[in-house]
């Protein structure tokens, strides 16, 4: 049981107490993503080993057509994990063509991205109407509901690969349960290679990664109270193919002991000590229908970049 003083914690607190206090330490990747966080994952994007954006947008802007074409319109569309939907208006431009109103529901936790998605998105397509929405997934997607008629689901950028499997799928099927037989999902997913090409996507040569990483603990420092030394953490990315996922840590390199002021906890590392933050899974094709076909959704079709690295796959609910 932990005493808390009278004042206002983080709603994440509790989550954060029990990854650090459990064995292996866990920290919960969604605190990657405040203002600094988004903007450093967009600093990523652009980064040359962080193929991922960029293969994902050459197929948007190679298939947008086609896509819209075997979606169906009209339908609003619902982007989860927007971020600042740096990939978005290829889509929303090749639907705008086909529907006199269009309608973008841009869902994230982070405001901040939601703020540049709006800012982005009015400008690429004057036509849409923009409305963002601030949500954690992990308080389910009632948002949906209340959007009216049939929609079309966006989950690009791999973020699926985030959950664990049967986590990922218990989320589809929340997501699958809000919506209506017909209504349409476009999940990007990162496809399985090679691992000299996966590890340093995650742990590129000027370090941007390692920031990002980082910058969970820093999260930690300010809004907990919390005194975790940065130069005392190692970033880690390892792929790990009988979990078909890459791996990220925030490695001790000596033994060390941290206050969580904020949280009247106290941990210790001893040297070599990991905190898994984050997973990254790649998929095959099999996989992908597997996973959607369990969720409630049929797959229908796959577009894939010219070295199928990435896949773009429309499913029905
Ligand atoms: C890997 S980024 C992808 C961003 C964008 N879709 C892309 O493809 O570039 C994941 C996004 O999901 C958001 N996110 C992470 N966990 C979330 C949660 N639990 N609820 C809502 N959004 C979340 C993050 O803020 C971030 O913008």
């Amino acid at each position: 049981m932990i005493s808390r003083a009278p004042i206002d914690l983080p709603v994440y607190t509790d989550e954060v107490v029990r990854g650090l206090t459990s064995r292996p330490k866990t920290l919960p990747c969604k605190l990657l993503y405040d203002d600094r966080g988004s903007a450093l994952f967009e600093e990523i994007t652009r980064l040359p080993e962080y193929y991922l954006t960029r293969t994902e947008l050459e197929i948007l802007q190679e298939r947008a057509i086609e896509i819209v074409q075997a979606v169906g319109t009209p339908v609003s569309i619902v982007e989860l994990g927007a971020g600042t939907a740096s990939k978005t208006g290829t889509l929303l431009r090749a639907l705008a063509r086909r529907q006199m109103r269009l309608k973008y529901f841009p869902v994230d936790i982070s405001p901040a991205a939601l703020a540049d998605a709006k800012k982005r998105i009015r400008g690429q397509c004057p036509n849409a109407l923009v409305r963002p929405v601030v949500a954690d997934f992990s308080d389910g997607f009632h948002f949906l509901r209340e959007i009216s008629g049939r929609k079309l689901v966006l989950y690009l950028g791999s973020s699926i690969g985030n959950f664990e499997w049967n986590d990922a799928v218990a989320m589809l099927s929340r997501v699958r349960e809000q919506l209506m037989p017909g209504d349409a999902l476009l999940l990007g997913t990162d496809m399985v290679k090679p691992a000299d090409i996966l590890v340093p996507a995650y742990d590129d040569a000027q370090g941007v990664t390692a920031t990002f990483s980082k910058n969970i603990l820093m999260r930690l420092n300010r809004e907990l109270g919390a005194d975790f030394d940065l130069d005392l953490f190692r970033h880690v990315a390892e792929w790990v193919p009988s979990r078909s996922r890459m791996e990220i840590f925030l490695e001790s390199m000596r033994p060390q002991t941290v206050a969580l002021r904020m949280a009247h906890l106290t941990i210790r590392f001893i040297a070599g000590e990991r905190i898994h933050t984050e997973n990254s899974h790649k998929y095959t094709l099999e996989m992908i229908e597997r996973m959607l076909c369990v969720s409630g959704f049929r797959l229908e079709k796959t577009w894939f970049d010219k070295r199928e690295w990435f896949g773009l796959n429309l499913a029905r609910a």
